[in-house]
């Protein structure tokens, strides 16, 4: 580890454990430690398909089994595998410590509960459920067969995964509630996010604008990184909240 990143584990730390009202929002990125892909970058799922073909509502609707067969059965594959990494487990911990108050997550896996986080805002749904797309029954994920592709409920309608696909709304409870969150954090952590995705993008300039610190937490920049955040920890989010983690041991007197 150079100096340089030391000391910026150093300084997240710092600014983490004396936090009275931090905020996370994530994305695919948080999770790649445990063996999900992200959409963009290498290796990410947008690479090898286009996302307006595959998930978008317009397209589940002109042809739902295609969509399952390209996109949702391996992510339930990948996503019934998948567990928490110290990233989310970091998590878990500052909000246990009173120190993080809520997650906003553009995430589908549900790592963030599986960690222990309570408070966590699913911005883009949740793949643990899939609705009927008739009778709007909802089921859990795990529950349904592939036998079938699209696979049905009871009343013969398709289902469909709970999460919110391009050209569908936020839901706007989750909406308002992030907001809120934005405008209330002192230090908002942004973690594994491209930021290229609005509104959930907007977040960290809420925050700034309202006076909190921003830090990202990502191997790559990000258009946040030049004007909106504080500081850029680089690296892979499972290594570096091990790192900030024990820093903030010799910080945090709570
Ligand atoms: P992206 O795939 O757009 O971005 C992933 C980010 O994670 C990138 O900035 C990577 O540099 C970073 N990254 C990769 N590995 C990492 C690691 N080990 N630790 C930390 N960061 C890492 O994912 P999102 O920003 O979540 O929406 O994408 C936003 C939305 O676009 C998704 O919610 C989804 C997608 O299309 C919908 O489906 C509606």
């Amino acid at each position: 580890m150079n100096t340089d990143h030391q000391q910026q584990i150093q300084k997240a730390a710092q600014l983490i454990g004396s936090a009275k009202c931090a905020v996370a929002l994530t994305g695919s990125g948080i999770s790649v430690e445990s063996g999900i892909p992200p959409f963009r970058g290498a290796g990410g799922l947008w690479e090898k398909m286009d996302p307006m073909e595959v998930a978008h509502i317009d397209s589940f609707r002109r042809d739902p089994a295609r969509v399952w067969e390209l996109l949702i059965r391996d992510l339930k594959e990948c996503l019934d595998r998948a567990r928490p990494n110290p990233a989310h487990l970091a998590l878990a911990r500052l909000e246990a410590m009173g120190i993080l108050k809520g997650v906003i997550t553009q995430n589908v896996d549900g790592l963030h509960q599986a960690a222990g986080n309570r408070d966590v805002i699913e911005f883009h749904g949740t793949f643990a459920w899939q609705r009927c797309m008739d009778c709007q029954r909802r089921l859990e994920t795990h529950r349904v067969e592939l036998d079938q592709i699209p696979p049905r409920c009871e009343c013969g309608g398709i289902l469909r995964p709970d999460c919110v696909f391009f050209g569908e709304m936020i839901p706007p409870e989750h909406l308002h509630r992030s907001r809120q969150l934005s405008e209330r954090c002192d230090v908002m952590l942004v973690v594994g996010t491209s930021a290229v995705v609005q509104p959930a993008a907007f977040m960290p300039v809420i925050a700034k604008q309202c006076g909190a610190t921003v830090i990202e937490i990502n191997p790559e920049s990000t258009p946040l990184t030049a004007n909106i955040s504080d500081l850029l920890v680089k690296g892979p989010a499972g290594q570096v909240f091990t790192g900030i983690m024990a820093a903030m041991a010799d910080y945090t007197v709570r």
